[in-house]
């Protein structure tokens, strides 16, 4: 590990971590650089080595842009580090899903909601995927224009409510996705403004909008698991298997805890995977080989019919696309956690309650682990290359004991919904450049508008 200065070095040994840091404010610390742009500060910090300290307002901070003490921060979650108390707009939103809980709470709700995200299970969600993808497919036509955020976000938020819900009927759905959508906008607009540091008390109007939905969502998940609770028919969702779970000790899922983990999964997948894919097009678009490389493994392997859950692990090309917009474009794009006791990284101790930060953005960036790291290459995962990427200089999922619980979910879902439309069109991304902006996900800075050519 490397821990090189940059300029303008931080003298005061504010963060009681014998590492450099750039020179802040005093009591804003570091804040108003961070607070401009999140992602070029998280670069600018890289240049000061692999460890650097910052100051977050008057709270001392590390950030770490190694891969193995990101190994180290992601593997040690819940044991030597916790995960920083999420805001009161979660709160109300996910309850204390499996995202919320900590300690032997989060234990066992993890290892009741595991099960329904396996492998085998995804199998039986990707009927619903690629359905619903072929849907929209068969409503496009060629000249068409259209908004490609707005398509993705319709599209993953049609397969999130049913897969996870089971939910079908429009209306039924219409109204879940409008109560979710108003929910998962506050919870950014928390994420990324003042709003977290806030005492719970304040009331704001983004706080009264988040009540307002979460009792629409109360409400419609109530009715659907009542819905599941009085049928006899095994059915192909999520939220059935979480009704049959049972946790060591031979309990249930209150329907309390059903909604929350049922709500939490949503949130949790929705949002990520329509960004990322928007992203996809937005690279794939602007990189034509990548393109030509991508139909022409949807040719020679699906020829003219739509993909199924088989036809993924054929779809090695396809899979790389994905993940090289995740390197690119992490969705998520910041991992963090507050050093307990004891905690040590890069043979480095870590006062109790130093918060460490880590950035898949910055790590995704540098030329050390992806050389030319702004070139899009889906051929860098190739079987033959794939293998030389160090562990954890690619993380979007994160990793550890609470990596991503829906990590093959989303990986079947976006490489389907890319291979259905893919082999049908070519998605012509109008000209200009598209620019992340941090939210709670990293979201474009603009429609991305699109003009549709059949193949
Ligand atoms: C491209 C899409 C996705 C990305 C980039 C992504 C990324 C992540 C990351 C980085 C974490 C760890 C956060 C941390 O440690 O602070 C996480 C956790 C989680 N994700 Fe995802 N996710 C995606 C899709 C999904 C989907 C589709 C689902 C559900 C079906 C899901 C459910 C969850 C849950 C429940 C957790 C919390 C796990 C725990 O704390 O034990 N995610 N995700």
């Amino acid at each position: 590990m490397s821990t090189e200065t940059g300029p303008a070095v931080d003298p005061e040994p504010s963060g009681h971590v014998p590492v450099p840091g750039p020179r802040g404010l005093p009591f804003l610390g570091n804040l108003p650089q961070f607070g401009k742009n999140p992602l070029a500060f998280f670069e600018k910090l890289r240049g000061y080595g692999d460890m650097v300290r910052w100051r977050f307002g008057p709270n001392s901070c590390v950030f770490i842009a190694d891969p193995e003490c990101i190994g180290e921060l992601l593997t040690e979650t819940e044991r030597t580090f916790d995960q920083p108390a999420l805001g009161i707009a979660f709160r109300t939103v996910m309850g204390n899903g499996v995202v919320v809980a900590r300690g032997p709470d989060w234990r066992r709700k993890r290892s009741l909601v595991q099960p329904s995200v396996r492998p085998k299970q995804v199998r039986s969600y990707a009927a619903t995927m690629a359905g619903s993808t072929v849907k929209l497919a068969d409503t496009w036509s060629d000249g068409q224009r259209i908004d490609i955020k707005r398509e993705m976000a319709a599209l993953t938020q049609k397969i999130a409510v049913r897969t996870i819900f089971g939910v079908d009927t429009p209306a039924d759905a219409e109204a879940m996705g409008r109560a979710m959508d108003v929910a998962q906008q506050e919870i950014g607009k928390e994420f990324s403004g003042i709003g977290a540091l806030l005492p719970d008390w304040v009331p704001t109007p983004g706080r009264a909008r988040i009540k307002k939905a979460a009792a629409v969502i109360d409400a419609e998940v109530g009715r659907v698991v009542a819905r599941h609770r009085d049928g006899d028919d095994e059915r192909p969702d999520l939220l059935s298997r979480l009704l049959t779970a049972v946790d060591e000790n031979g309990a249930q899922l209150t329907d309390k805890e059903i909604r929350d983990e049922t709500v939490t999964l949503y949130i949790g997948g929705h949002e990520t995977t329509s960004s990322t894919l928007v992203w996809a097009w937005y690279l794939l678009a602007r990189n034509p080989q990548a393109r030509a490389a991508l139909t022409e493994e949807l040719d020679r392997v699906l020829g003219d019919r739509e993909p199924e859950f088989d036809d993924y692990a054929r779809l090695t090309y396809a899979q790389s696309v994905v993940k090289e917009t995740l390197r690119l474009y992490p969705t998520i794009w910041l991992v963090t956690g507050v050093a307990k006791q004891g905690a040590r990284i890069g043979g480095v101790d870590m006062p109790e309650g130093t918060r460490v930060w880590s950035s898949q953005w910055a790590t995704h960036r540098d030329e050390r682990w992806f050389p030319e790291p702004e070139a899009f290459r889906p051929e860098r995962w190739d079987a033959e290359n794939g293998d030389d990427i160090a562990e954890y200089a690619w993380f979007p999922f994160g990793g550890g004991p609470r990596v991503c619980l829906g990590t093959r979910f989303a990986m079947v879902e976006a490489v389907l919904i890319l291979a259905v439309l893919a082999r049908r069109f070519v998605l012509e991304v109008d000209p200009g450049d598209v620019n992340p902006v941090p939210t709670l996900t990293l979201q474009p800075d603009r429609d991305v508008l699109a003009t549709v050519r059949a193949r």
